[in-house]
């Protein structure tokens, strides 16, 4: 097949480094433009890329690649890969959509908006139905479709399977966070060395929103939230990446360990029965051992590596409604780049594009 021109914007940052290693070998898209602030704007990759963060090398096809400035008149492709600070993205993405690019973003600056899917490919594709409702809106002759906040992916997608067998009354969550979630520069290493920092701006209130609109259901052109009760308490600790969240939920049916363990193992959508090039075999992989998940050992599994969340220390709470466990996912692939590229590759699936 011809491979779709992409552009990616944020390319110098955490987020637009691994899109970067996601995209460049990609068996469908061909990355045809790097964008980035006007500090990096006409720099090669290599000079202008002064954080490279990966263990591998910048690759090869993008070393000499020169920086342009965030403008579809510059950046040239109909996709574009948005890696962009919010505040940015307001602006930027709305500029690419209305001369008729569409964006898979990342940035929360649209995550909200009525008329914007918010979708992770294995729970809510149906939610792309918003794509028209957006664009007859807008008048826009592209659209914008966003991911999640890497700490809600990696939740929602443990919810989804306990919501839809057990029904959900509440959900309380304690994230441990990696210092990758803050972007670049990013968190002192002064303060964070031999510490934990229990704030993260803005984070909480976004974990528990966009949960309820990713798990409601589209009726009448809009999205109908899900109504279980969310309470999230988000802290920055010292892991380079992967997000850990435990989690206490109660269930609206009385819930068995052992089927709750099962509904997640076996829990797929459409990004495997598509056999979409970035999804996982398994989009949830639960662990039996007492003293796992662990971010160094499972932020990285699953077949395509850094796509699946694992979940361990699955067990009953006070009772048979109550069910406690343990998640981990990394935030810079599933949470971040590799949503956005699984967003892209359902897209073109569905035709789309
Ligand atoms: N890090 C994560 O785990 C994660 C997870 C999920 C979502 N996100 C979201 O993804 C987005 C990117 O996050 P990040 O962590 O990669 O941030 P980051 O490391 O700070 O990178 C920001 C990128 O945006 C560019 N940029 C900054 N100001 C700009 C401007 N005025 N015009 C054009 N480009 C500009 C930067 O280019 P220069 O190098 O030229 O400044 C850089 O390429 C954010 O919206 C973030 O909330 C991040």
């Amino acid at each position: 097949m011809k491979k779709i021109d992409v552009s990616i914007l944020g390319c110098t940052g955490t987020v637009g480094q691994r899109l970067i290693e996601m995209v460049y070998n990609h068996p469908w898209f061909n990355i045809v433009s790097i964008a980035a602030s006007e500090r990096s704007a006409s720099k090669k990759y290599k000079e202008a890329a002064v954080n490279w963060h990966l263990p591998m090398d910048i690759p090869e096809e993008i070393r000499d690649m020169t920086v342009v400035n965030t403008d579809p008149r510059e950046t040239g492709a109909r996709l574009v890969f948005s890696a962009l600070p919010s505040d940015i993205a307001k602006e930027v993405e709305k500029n690419f959509a209305e001369v008729g690019c569409v964006v898979a973003s990342n940035a929360s600056a649209y995550r909200m908006e009525k008329d914007v899917p918010l979708v992770i490919p294995e729970v809510n594709p149906d939610h792309l139905q918003l794509i028209e409702v957006q664009r007859e809106n807008r008048g826009w002759d592209g659209y914008i479709v966003t991911d999640p906040n890497c700490t809600t992916i990696g939740l929602a997608m443990v919810l989804k399977p306990i919501y839809d067998r057990f029904g959900l009354d509440t959900v309380y969550v304690s994230t441990m966070q990696a210092i990758s979630g803050a972007g670049l520069p990013g968190v002192p290493g002064l303060l964070i060395t031999d510490n934990i920092i229990p704030y993260i701006k803005d984070e909480e209130k976004k974990v528990m929103t966009e949960n309820l609109k990713i798990l409601g259901k589209i009726k009448d052109g809009e999205v109908k939230f899900a109504d279980f009760k969310i309470a999230v308490s988000c802290n920055r600790v010292p892991v380079i990446d992967g997000h850990t969240e435990t989690v206490f939920i109660k269930t609206k049916e009385p819930v068995d360990v052992e089927e709750a363990k099962k509904v997640l193992s076996e829990f797929e959508g459409e990004p495997q029965r598509l056999n979409l090039p970035s999804a996982p075999k398994k989009p949830v992989i639960v662990r039996n051992e007492e003293d796992r998940p662990q971010p160094r050992l499972d932020r990285m599994a699953g077949t395509v590596p850094g796509m699946s969340v694992t979940v361990g220390r699955v067990r009953q709470g006070f009772d048979e409604n109550h069910l406690l466990l343990t998640l981990i996912s990394h935030n810079t692939i599933r949470g971040a780049a590799g949503a956005v590229v699984l967003n892209a590759e359902l897209l073109y699936a569905k035709k789309l594009l």
